[in-house]
């Protein structure tokens, strides 16, 4: 079956005692047990599981070609609960540029786990083999990244972490499985922060881990977010699940516009440069032509005149909403390095735009405004 089929059709079903054709949403906290003490469902307590998280890990599972899946309060959540199940003495290995968020875990978090990490540029090759060491249990990949765009090859990275004896995870959130499935390419687990494109409405958090296969990782994962608690609540659950059903459509319309908006910036003189991997231009480009159905729907770019111009040029946009986040309808902007706040990486002249499903020729006419005035 195709992705948008799958999208649609994923753990859908029409329920046998009401003909409701929507999921139902079970706010149920705890599940009835007989006179036995024998639970009626699979289900006895919310944080354990419950209905209709079971759906949306299901639909999860089939649109990136996994075994199972594991739904979390945030992607932050999520990516961590896997360094959370590492043994202490585990050494990881990250993206130079893998989100803020995930790097201040490491730097702050780790230590007290007992982890150890290393970030190198993974996008590059040789970069990979340079970071591992006898000890490096989990190979963190992200592509595209954020907020540089980078690609990283997904196929020969988990093939060389898994010669070394290493879980290979994929940050996919900026591609979600219509664009890319890194299971197929080697991954053991693949990452999501569902509170972008697969909600895809600006209006729910979440995360989830796509396991390739059942086995060890999975229950040790599960037993992290059992007992810590990182979970989704089931109108969380709900809220993704119905995001999902649309996100193949969404995903080819907000890929098609980047791309048109992507080359409008990279013909202006006020851009220096264009982060897109759909761009010919772009170092990635061929990698992500391999590995990818479509090229997403963010981009970044550098404002020539420097720090003080990008922020301009954000302040100067009308139909672009100034806030962070991606994957909503709604096309956003920001300057990165402002968002990130303190611990930011980014370049002081990056803006980064999520692209919605406003028509390209609008989204790009507010661009060149706020760039020229
Ligand atoms: C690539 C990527 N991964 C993970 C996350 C974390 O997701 P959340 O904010 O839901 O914790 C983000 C958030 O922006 C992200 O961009």
């Amino acid at each position: 079956m195709r992705i948008e089929t799958v999208a649609v059709h994923a753990a859908f079903s029409v329920d046998p005692s009401t003909g409701a054709v929507a999921p139902p949403l079970h706010l149920s906290t705890t599940f009835g047990r007989d006179e036995a003490g024998i639970p009626l469902s699979p289900h006895t307590y919310v944080r354990e599981s419950n209905p209709t998280q079971d759906l949306l890990e299901e639909a999860l599972a089939a649109l990136d070609g996994g075994e199972a899946a594991l739904v979390f309060g945030s992607g932050m959540a999520a990516g961590l609960a896997v360094a959370q199940a590492l043994p202490p003495g585990s050494h990881v290995v990250l993206p130079e540029d893998v989100y803020y968020g995930y790097r201040v875990a490491a730097r702050d978090f780790f230590p007290a786990w007992g982890l150890g990490a290393t970030f190198a540029p993974l996008h590059r090759p040789g970069g990979l083999a340079e970071a591992l060491r006898p000890g490096t249990r989990l190979v963190w990949l992200e592509s595209p990244s954020n907020p540089l765009l980078r690609i990283t090859d997904l196929a020969a990275s988990a093939a060389a972490a898994k010669e070394a004896g290493a879980i290979v995870l994929v940050d996919s959130t900026f591609a979600t499985p219509v664009l890319q499935r890194p299971i197929e390419l080697g991954a053991d687990v693949v990452l999501h922060a569902t509170t972008k494109g697969m909600g895809g409405h600006s209006d729910v958090q979440g995360g989830a881990l796509v396991f390739a296969r059942k086995g060890e990782l999975l229950e040790k994962v599960r037993h992290v977010r059992t007992i810590l608690g990182a979970v989704s609540s089931p109108f969380n659950s709900w809220l993704v699940l119905r995001g999902l059903r649309t996100l193949a459509v969404r995903a080819r319309v907000q890929s098609e516009s980047a791309l048109a908006i992507a080359a409008a910036l990279a013909a202006h003189p006020a851009v220096s440069r264009v982060n897109y991997p759909g761009l010919a231009s772009h170092p990635g480009h061929e990698t992500a032509r391999r590995q990818m159905s479509a090229f997403g729907s963010m981009i970044s770019f550098h404002v020539a005149g420097g720090r003080e111009a990008a922020i301009a040029a954000v302040g100067g946009t009308r139909l672009f909403t100034r806030a962070t986040s991606l994957g909503g309808v709604e096309s956003l902007i920001e300057h990165r390095a402002t968002s990130e706040g303190k611990d930011s990486t980014a370049p002081p002249d990056l803006v980064r735009l999520s692209i919605g499903l406003e028509h390209p020729d609008d989204l790009v006419a507010d661009l060149v405004q706020a760039l020229e005035a």
